[in-house]
Parts: C-alpha cells; structure tokens; sequence
C-alpha cells in the first residue's frame, strides 16, 4: 500500500511514497529525496531512520512487544530449542522433525574447529578480553572455509563452530585444556560440556543450566536493527564475507552502550554492594546527574519505552534458576532494589527507562558459572543467528545497495593552503 506525505522546501511541494509495514509501522521512503529536492534527512544516531524493510524480528517499543518471524518471544523461549529457533530466523520457518534432526547432524559435523583455529586461540594472551579474541578468530574462521562452498554450508558451519570457540576462549583463559565438541548433545549442552568437563571424567549435563542455557541463548537471537546487527550490514553491504561481517558485529555489541552492558551491570551491581558509604537511592540519584559520570547500566533502550518483554522472562527466570541451583546471589536484590527503586522514579518515569535484556542476564549467567568477562560473548553466542539472518536477508536482496550514508559538512569553506611560516 503506497500513500503520499508531502514535503514543503524551498517555496516547492514534494511527493514522497509512504511505506507501510504488516505490523502498521509507516515508513516516509526517501529513496529519491536529494535528486528531486537537493536536500537529505540528518539523524545521528538514525533513530528516525530505517535501514531497510526486514521480515525478520518486530518490535514494537511502546507495548514492549518482541516477535521473531512472527512468533512472540515468551513463546519461544518457553517450547522451543535454540536449534530450532536458529534454524527459524536464518530460513524463515521453524523446522520440521525431519528438517531439526538433519539439522543438529549438520551442527554436529561441523562443530570441531579447524588445527589452526585452536592454535590460534592459545596465542592470545591468558587475561586477554574474550571479546577480543572472539572477533579475532570469527574473522580469521575465513581463512579455513571453503571458498567456493555455497551459503548455506558457512552459515551452518559457522553456528556449529560458534559454542567450541566460546568454550575454547574460556578454558584457554582458565589454562584447562580443550574440550571438544560431543555429538548428539544439544546445543546448550554441548557448549556447558565443553566449557566445564574435567578431562577423562564423564561430564553429566545438569537438565536445569541445560534448559536455563537454552533460554538465554533464545532471548538473545536477534533484535532487528540495532547497532551490531547494523554493523553487519553494513559491512555485508560492501559485499565483504559473512566472517568479515560478523566479526565487526561482534566488535559493535562489544560497547558498553550495547551487549557491553551485561558485564557493566554486573560490575555495577558488585560496586554496589561492596560500597559501605552510599545506598541504591545514591546510586539512582547519580544516574540522574549527568555530572555523576553514573549511568544505571542495563537500564533505558532506543526502541523500548516500555519493560522489555526478554528482561521481564530474564527476571522470572532468575529467580527459577537460583532457586533450582540453590544459589543464594546478594546482586539479585539490589537489582531488584535498583528497578523498584528507577520506576518509582519520576526522571526514569518520564523518559520510559525500564531495566532491558542486560539488567538481570549477567546474574544468571553467573549462577551457571560463566565468568563476568565472558558475559557478552555469551551475548554474542546468542546474537550469530540473529546476525547472519540480517545479512542473508541482505545478501538475498537484489535491490541491495552499498550503505553509504550522506552527512551535512559544517567545517572550514574553501582555502588557500599557507606557507609554513603563516600558519598558527
Ligand atoms: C542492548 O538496540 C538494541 O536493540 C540493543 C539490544 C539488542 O538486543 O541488540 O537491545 C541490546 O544494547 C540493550 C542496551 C544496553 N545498554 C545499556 O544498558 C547501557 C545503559 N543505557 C543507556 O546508555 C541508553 O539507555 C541506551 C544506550 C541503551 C539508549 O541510548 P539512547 O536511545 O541514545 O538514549 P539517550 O542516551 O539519549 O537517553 C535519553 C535520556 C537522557 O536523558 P536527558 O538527556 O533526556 O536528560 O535518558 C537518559 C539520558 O541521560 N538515560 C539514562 C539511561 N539511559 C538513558 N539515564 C540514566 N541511566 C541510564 N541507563
């Protein structure tokens, strides 16, 4: 359905179509803007602005709605596995039986990496940043695939392989040794097996952090198009490779502002805690000066004016797994305190800042024993599916155009270059 806005610039009226989404979302298409007016749209930050029309992930921001490929995520974090939802947002359809065991043989297969690939990991130094070597060894994955293999074979190949480097990242840190890749686990278990089995030991898979595992990685998948996911395509649109592309995501979730978050709240949380002299209501009350220097991390979105619906299914879920695992975690109640505290808050009230998927995710993640440090890797392990989807629907697309925004220049006009001994 195509309607018109209109544009009035520079004494001339401008048709521009109006593209509206399954969802209702209204779209001004800019496409030929500066041919016909001379002029371009400016948004920093372009949270005006969409990138692309996606069929992929909705969300809707003010009712804290999430929906991958149409389903709601409460939904598929409560009857689905990661398998199956990897499988979903990459082609489009939640698989069939036949379509999810042809599937795990494939993830199976390809799950060991390649000689080089655990050579290089043992060259990083033992306290490097796990983020670090995570988007050093996705890009340098290109370097063992085959390059004339279609698609589908490095997608697939790249999921399989994603939990073995996240595992190997870790027991290189710990100085343990390796533990490879098991057939006929699931995804979860696999990756909990290869991080924490004691080699020569059976290693016997807890069914809770198993399922806890499979509900993070789940709430994590994909988030349209936000700051990584449009890192991908932006590099993607250069028509680089799918490891060029995934690796620069993984450089943009690194940010504190992004998937960085999850570790700055833990932090957050423990500096807290361990701060004899000020309490949460200080700490709330810093987040609301600017001069402070104190942001309430894993607090406030770009998109969500509303609870996050995977933040809400983390909190529940928090509570689930501690209370399974018997782990008592003094951080749980002063996030609670914390988020009773902002959203009784008029300055987080006004400016709709409720706790997002990076508030309560950390405390889970080190309830199962991941170390804090490798809180965003765990987002990442999450996110490649999300990630490659956003860069096949890219790669897919025949109208696809290099991104190559405009900006408005507000620097010196026209000059003479001055001898040295006239300049300063
Ligand atoms: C993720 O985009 C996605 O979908 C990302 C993600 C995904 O799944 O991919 O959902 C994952 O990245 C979640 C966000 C994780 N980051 C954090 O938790 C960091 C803390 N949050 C903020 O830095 C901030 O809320 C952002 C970065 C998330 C959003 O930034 P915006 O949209 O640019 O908002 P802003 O910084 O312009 O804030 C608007 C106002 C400002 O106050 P005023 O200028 O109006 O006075 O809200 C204030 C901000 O100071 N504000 C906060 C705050 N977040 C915003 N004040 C205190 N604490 C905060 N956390």
């Amino acid at each position: 359905m195509t309607e018109k806005a209109t544009l009035h610039l520079n004494g001339n009226d401008y048709e521009l179509d109006v593209v509206v989404g399954t969802e209702g979302e209204v779209g001004i298409d800019t496409l030929k803007l500066r041919a016909n007016t001379k002029a371009i749209t400016l948004d920093p930050g372009y949270g005006n602005t969409g990138s692309c029309t996606s069929a992929i992930t909705f969300i809707d921001g003010e009712n804290g709605v999430l929906h991958y490929r149409g389903y709601p995520i409460a939904q598929l974090a409560e009857k689905v596995s990661f398998e199956e939802v990897a499988y979903m947002i990459v082609w489009g359809e939640l698989p069939t039986q036949a379509q999810l065991d042809a599937f795990k043989v494939q993830l199976d297969e390809q799950a060991m990496l390649p000689t080089g690939i655990y050579d290089l990991i043992k060259t990083f130094p033992r306290d490097a940043h796990p983020m670090g070597m995570t988007q050093a060894v996705c890009a340098a994955l290109e370097s063992y695939s085959a390059p004339d293999a279609d698609t589908n074979t490095h997608i697939i190949s790249f999921i399989a392989k994603f939990k073995a480097i996240t595992a190997a990242l870790y027991r290189h840190a710990k100085g343990e040794p390796i533990i490879y890749p098991t057939s006929g686990l699931s995804y979860a278990g696999d990756f909990l097996k290869m991080m924490y089995a004691r080699p020569g030991n059976d290693y016997e898979i807890d069914t809770a952090v198993e399922a806890a595992m499979n509900k993070l990685l789940i709430l994590h998948v994909d988030h349209e198009q936000n700051c990584s996911a449009s890192t991908v395509r932006m590099v993607g649109s250069s028509q680089a490779s799918l490891y060029a592309s995934i690796s620069a995501g993984v450089g943009a979730l690194w940010g504190p502002l992004h998937g960085g978050a999850n570790q700055r709240v833990l932090e957050m949380l423990d500096s807290i805690k361990n701060d004899d002299d000020r309490t949460t209501a200080d700490y709330v009350a810093m987040a609301k000066d600017r001069d402070s220097g104190f942001r309430l991390m894993g607090f406030g979105h770009r998109v969500y004016k509303n609870y996050d619906p995977r933040a809400r299914i983390l909190k529940a879920a928090t509570d689930e797994v501690l209370n399974k695992l018997g782990v008592k975690d003094p951080l749980l109640s002063i996030a609670k305190e914390l988020e009773q505290a902002a959203l009784e808050d008029d300055y987080f009230v006004q400016r709709k800042l409720f706790p997002n998927v990076d508030f309560y995710s950390g405390i889970i993640y080190r309830a199962l024993g991941i170390p804090v440090n490798m809180f965003t890797v765990m987002f990442a392990l999450g996110r490649l599916p999300g990630w490659i989807a956003q860069w096949k629907e890219l790669s897919d697309d025949p109208k696809a155009r290099i991104y190559r925004p405009r900006q408005i220049y507000i620097g010196e006009t026209k000059r003479d270059v001055p001898a040295i001994g006239e300049r300063g």
